[in-house]
């Protein structure tokens, strides 16, 4: 495994606070702060999204079995963590293509035989769905969560993210949800120099900063009906608590929603 170059797992798990990182993240991450100096308080409320978001589907659509496309490394609260909280027997199948979220990943299995990670790109919706640790674990008659959080913005436009969503859609039974928040900014020079600055130092593992209206389009899918409150910045929708730690500045966020599969 290179760790001469940053990769986006680590750099978020810096993001984070976690372990799990090694100098050209930190490095990369003090750049990125420099053009961007609230991405540390954006990535703690992607977190917390993402734990409202698997609470809400659990508890309150009833769903138990999630699939976390672009699962990044281990952390506090991961998701079969907070899904089995809500209920013991949620499945989880966690999906990334990154070698050290492989490594480390073990440890978040925790030797839970309802859990599985596939190290696959989340645009190969075949390799995906017809690995066998996925269709050990995944029952496509049940309404199943999808989760894209915090991912998109790592494919290029020719690797097509709206096409890999309407895939993954396609798969899915009446009840399912689909979870898609990325990258957005309103700036178009913050927009390039995060793209510019992610895409060399990933050595072009990195898609693109978008706008709103780009994460809006994901969601243009017949079958799909945006819950409430609709599309936000992810820090705000429902949330439990006081925001903290709030974002000081908005040069970018994390933008997106909920849908339900009819
Ligand atoms: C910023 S992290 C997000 C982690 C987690 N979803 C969250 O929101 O806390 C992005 C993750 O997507 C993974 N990733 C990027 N492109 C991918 C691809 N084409 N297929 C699978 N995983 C990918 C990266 O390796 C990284 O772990």
């Amino acid at each position: 495994m290179d760790v001469s170059r940053p990769t986006a797992a680590r750099m978020y798990d810096h993001l984070l606070g976690g372990r799990f990182n090694h100098p050209s993240d930190r490095e990369a991450v003090a750049e990125l702060l420099k053009i961007a100096p609230s991405t540390k308080e954006l990535a703690l409320n992607n977190r917390a999204f993402l734990v409202r978001v698997v609470e809400t589907i659990a508890r309150d659509f009833g769903i138990r079995q999630f699939v976390d496309f672009g699962s990044g490394l281990p952390t506090q609260d991961n998701v079969h963590q907070v899904a089995q909280r809500v209920d013991r027997g949620c499945r989880v199948v966690y999906v990334d293509n990154d070698p050290h979220v492989h490594a480390y990943g073990r440890l978040l299995l925790d030797e839970n035989p309802r859990v599985a990670l596939i190290k696959a790109d989340m645009t190969d919706t075949e390799g995906v769905f017809g690995h066998r640790h996925f269709r050990d674990l995944i029952n496509l008659a049940e309404p199943t969560a999808a989760l894209f959080v915090s991912v998109v913005h790592c494919l290029t436009d020719q690797q097509d993210p709206f096409g890999m969503i309407q895939r993954t859609v396609a798969k899915l039974p009446a009840g399912s949800a689909v979870v898609v928040c990325q990258l957005v900014s309103d700036d178009e020079v913050v927009r390039d120099a995060v793209t510019q600055l992610m895409c060399d130092g990933t050595g072009g593992h990195w898609g693109r900063v978008r706008t709103e209206a780009d994460v809006r389009a994901y969601f243009d899918i017949d079958r799909l009906r945006i819950e409430k409150p609709g599309l936000v910045d992810v820090t705000y929708w429902r949330p439990d608590r006081d925001v903290f730690p709030r974002q000081r500045t908005l040069e970018w966020i994390e933008f997106g929603g909920v849908a339900r599969v009819v």
